[in-house]
């Protein structure tokens, strides 16, 4: 059997090959620390796990809307409306299996044949793939060295074909978090050159002390009017498995991906929705807590690993994204997927090489684990370097 061109186009998830490599050191007995994991280990919050339960129990498992439950729908446009004082209502929501469902969903509904999408790198590895599963080309533009936009450099590369910005903030693998003026260059360039902008903020409510996350949407009827807002109910809510991840956009554009959907997935787990449900109705303090426990992780692996990488502390997310070329160098390696090897066999640490984010030379150290693991992962790591 010989597979299709598109899917031959597009690569692997890198961070899932490396998963059956960890797993294969882990049957063989090595106690490995994985801060290679994209997610918190806090457990789901209670009323989420127990709002799922009661709507299996109440039968709520037959098929819902395609875009999603009305009241589901409603509770995050009040969500939306209240935390950024926008105006939206249900009709400008759509549910996916996931925030990586709806970018796909997006760019199957955005880009023709050829239409060139800008991604600031380093980027979330499924970002240029899902352009590319839409026929699309990604056009991958450096950040600055601290890891802010580099908006001359994505003016630049601007062309007829560009179709659209990809921003993310708080960014993965970098914990960046933009500022509101670089927010407002990015809407006033895609003004100039008539451009959508797709801004993924899955990790919209991680943010440290000192740094607040702006929606780009808010900035001006004009943003929301051209802004694909992708959110997810994974990283802030801990419900990785649950597969609820959303679209804010205009009503036309819901409408244009609802077709879609109905053809793809139809609705979401409907009972998961009613997890989501409970989710922003929750006791806030629930979400407060983890946020400050992560806080802390990020803190101490900031003051740790700083003392043996060069890097910026992150104001969002939970990554570290080290530069690592000397010790690629000292240790005679090629790259850092050796080095991520090394690591990974020599002090029993998992971590993500750089490149599976479009930026060798690094690695993504994730501090989502707990402070202990994170003290012994930096002491291995220490001592094999
Ligand atoms: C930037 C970014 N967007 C989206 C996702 C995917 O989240 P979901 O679980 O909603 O598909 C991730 C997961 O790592 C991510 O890092």
């Amino acid at each position: 059997m010989k597979n299709s061109n598109r899917i031959n186009n597009i690569e692997g998830s890198k961070s899932i090959a490396l998963s059956a490599k960890i797993e294969q050191l882990k049957s063989e007995g090595h106690n490995i620390i994985g801060l290679n994991v994209g997610e918190p280990d806090f457990p789901t919050p209670s009323p989420i796990i127990e709002a799922t339960i009661n709507a299996l129990q109440e039968n709520k498992t037959r098929y819902s809307l395609v875009q999603g439950i009305n009241e589901l729908r409603s509770k995050i446009s009040s969500y939306l409306n209240q935390k950024y004082s926008l105006e939206t209502n249900k009709n400008n929501v759509l549910l996916g299996n996931g925030s990586k469902h709806i970018l796909y969903l997006i760019f199957q509904a955005l880009l023709n044949e050829g239409d060139e999408v800008i991604i600031p790198a380093p980027f979330w590895v499924t970002f240029p793939e899902s352009v590319k599963l839409a026929g699309g080309v990604p056009v991958s533009v450096n950040c600055k060295r601290d890891h802010q936009l580099d908006l001359e450099q994505i003016e630049s590369a601007i062309t007829k074909k560009t179709k659209a910005i990809l921003i993310n903030t708080p960014n993965n693998p970098t914990g960046a978090v933009y500022s509101k003026a670089d927010l407002e260059r990015v809407v006033k360039l895609a003004s100039k050159y008539d451009l959508s902008i797709i801004s993924d903020e899955a990790y919209e409510i991680l943010t440290y002390k000192g740094c607040e996350h702006i929606n780009i949407s808010s900035l001006s009827e004009e943003a929301f009017n051209r802004t694909l807002t992708v959110q997810s109910f994974s990283k802030s809510f801990c419900m990785t498995g649950f597969r609820i991840g959303y679209l804010c956009a205009n009503e036309e554009f819901i409408n244009a991906v609802n077709k879609l959907q109905g053809h793809l997935s139809g609705n979401n787990c409907t009972f998961a929705q009613y997890g989501a449900l409970a989710a922003l109705d929750m006791d806030y303090t629930v979400v407060k807590g983890m946020i400050d426990e992560l806080e802390a992780r990020r803190d101490l692996a900031y003051e740790l690993f700083n003392q043996i990488f060069p890097l910026e502390k992150p104001q969002g997310a939970f990554y570290l994204f080290p530069n690592i070329e000397n010790y690629i160098n000292k240790l005679g390696l090629k790259n850092c997927e050796e080095f991520a090897l090394y690591i990974l066999e020599k002090a029993n640490v998992a971590v993500l090489p750089g490149s599976a984010f479009g930026c060798p030379n690094h690695i993504r150290i994730a501090f989502a684990n707990s402070q202990e693991d994170i003290r012994t992962a930096f002491s291995r790591i220490k001592d094999v370097l």
